[in-house]
């Protein structure tokens, strides 16, 4: 077992940046609904509890219900935001109600003897934080003490010994020594050594998926992403020839795309089906942004199970999943959940009779890259940008034919090329073209012209569930726009998209 520090989350929305932060620190974590009972006897691997931020008061009625034997474990305890709030309410201080929550900048001051956590900072400077104003603590617990203030709020508060409360938020970036903060917290006061590393976790996984296997036949269906390129290359580490990837060619792949899974998984036991026409026959004519998903995932899911039947004695299927798909929290989920249907593969395993195998569901997406880097796959795949399941079918508004989807692929390939060449690729989330169905007048040479718009989008994000438009050089966006213009017959005209998410989503439908 790792040495594991617990997250208790009461909803805030950085629940799972205080968790990547402690991952930061190759420190196991695990993240818990704060409506958790404390168990009897705790384990030996625990080293340490975090309370996450909240957007409830512990003054009111919508507080969530807490066991409060939390917080009698003989474990050091940082509370954060709501955390320290509910220190301070619950151990015989007192809290008073703000008015709204909010976030935004402070400055923070030292008080004397602010304990261990503190040790990075300089005791007599101001120190930049981002702080949340809601409640805050008046007076603190009998036997702690006020370790910070923020003008005369109380900033931060300490036992003097191993239990802390922070009124801000040292996992976001703005608090300029927040991550000192937290490794002082995980490494000093909890003593966790980091025995969390990508090679211990390959090495951990391969011997879980063994004795999990056993000498069983395993279907992984290979999208060319991210986090089932990383599944396959754990399991041919494990199992070898008897995991059987399948990547279907929808037809609505971006360019080189189906050439370069082929290339980097040729000596895995790899099917390519080329399905192209049944999906592009399937969607002929449809244009509703919904109806285009299910028929897609319809589709997939048909041409995925035929092609997995054929394996002989498959037992399991193995997918994905990262661990923020499985985090069994309070944390309010963005919209984009239920704005648009998201494609995987609906029902296959009950359907089929598979077991599944899920090896990266301890995982975040940046612990997933590192995995795959250990297992040597390539830095193009570990690093591609986000793509969606429905491929370049939500990116190509209206009706949907081979052309157009064709057309789109040569302008969304000039885009990357030119993003990439320009260094950004790796800062960027993502960056990709979109066809509108849009015609409007043009000129080339002597020639009038009347064709389709193409949008350029390029966005910043953590997790997709807010998104920034990104400020690209104007002579980047002048070269990506007089090349699609040139070379992509079809489009007479390119714009940008400067909308944020939200209020619009990243992709156009
Ligand atoms: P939206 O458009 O909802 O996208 O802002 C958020 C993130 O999710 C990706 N996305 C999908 N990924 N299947 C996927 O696997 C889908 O159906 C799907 N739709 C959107 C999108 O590219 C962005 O990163």
């Amino acid at each position: 077992m790792h040495q594991t520090i617990l997250i208790l989350d009461f909803g805030s929305q950085y629940t799972q940046l205080i968790a990547r932060r402690v991952r930061e620190l190759e420190v196991y974590c695990e993240i818990r609904p704060c409506t958790d009972r404390c168990p009897e006897v705790i384990p030996d691997s625990w080293v340490g509890v975090i309370l996450s931020g909240g957007p409830a008061s512990v003054l009111g009625a919508d507080a969530p219900p807490f066991d409060s034997r939390w917080l009698d474990l003989p474990l050091p305890l940082l509370g954060v935001c709501y955390g320290m709030q509910l220190l301070a309410h619950t151990l015989g201080g007192a809290v008073g109600r703000g008015t709204s929550r909010e976030y935004g900048p402070a400055e923070i001051r030292l008080e004397s003897a602010p304990g261990p956590i503190f040790a990075d900072f300089a005791a007599d400077s101001a120190h930049s934080v981002w702080m949340s104003h809601g409640d805050h603590v008046d007076r603190v617990p009998p036997g702690w003490r006020v370790a910070a203030r923020s003008g005369e709020v109380v900033a931060a508060m300490t036992d003097g010994q191993t239990r802390f409360g922070l009124q801000f938020h040292p996992e976001v970036v703005h608090s300029v020594q927040g991550k000192d903060l937290i490794r002082r917290f995980v490494k000093d006061v909890c003593g966790a050594r980091g025995d969390w590393t990508a090679g211990r976790f390959v090495d951990e996984q391969v011997g879980r998926l063994r004795a999990q296997i056993g000498d069983a036949q395993v279907v992984c269906g290979l999208s060319g992403g991210v986090d089932s390129s990383v599944v396959a290359a754990l399991l041919r580490k494990a199992i070898g020839d008897r995991v059987h990837c399948i990547f279907v060619d929808n037809g609505l792949c971006r360019q080189g795309e189906v050439e370069s899974v082929e290339k980097e998984f040729s000596d895995y036991s790899l099917t390519v089906v080329r399905a192209a026409d049944r999906f592009l026959d399937a969607l002929n004519g449809v244009s509703d942004p919904e109806r285009k998903r299910k028929i897609i995932g319809e589709v997939f899911v048909r041409v995925f199970e035929e092609e997995a039947r054929k394996i002989p004695n498959a037992r399991f299927l193995a997918q994905g999943t990262l661990y923020p798909d499985v985090i069994e929290s309070v944390s309010v989920r963005g919209p984009s959940a239920t704005i648009k249907s998201h494609h995987n593969v609906g029902g296959l395993p009950e359907r089929m009779e598979l077991s599944l195998v899920e090896p990266l569901r301890e995982l975040f997406k940046d612990e997933a890259r590192a995995v795959g880097e250990t297992l040597g796959l390539s830095p193009q795949r570990v690093w591609r940008q986000p793509f969606p399941g429905p491929g370049l079918a939500v990116r190509c508004l209206g009706d949907l034919s081979k052309t157009r989807l064709d057309t789109l692929r040569k302008a969304d390939a000039i885009v990357r090329d030119e993003v990439a060449a320009a260094g950004l690729e790796r800062s960027i989330w993502q960056a990709f073209a979109v066809l509108l169905p849009v015609r409007s007048v043009g000129v080339m040479g002597d020639e009038r012209t009347y064709e389709e718009t193409c949008v350029v989008r390029a966005v910043n994000s953590t997790d997709g569930m807010t998104a920034d438009w990104v400020h690209l050089p104007y002579d980047l966006l002048g070269r990506i726009s007089s090349r699609i213009i040139n070379e992509v017959r079809g489009i007479n005209r390119v714009v940008y998209d400067i909308s944020s998410k939200p209020p619009a989503t990243i992709e156009w439908e």
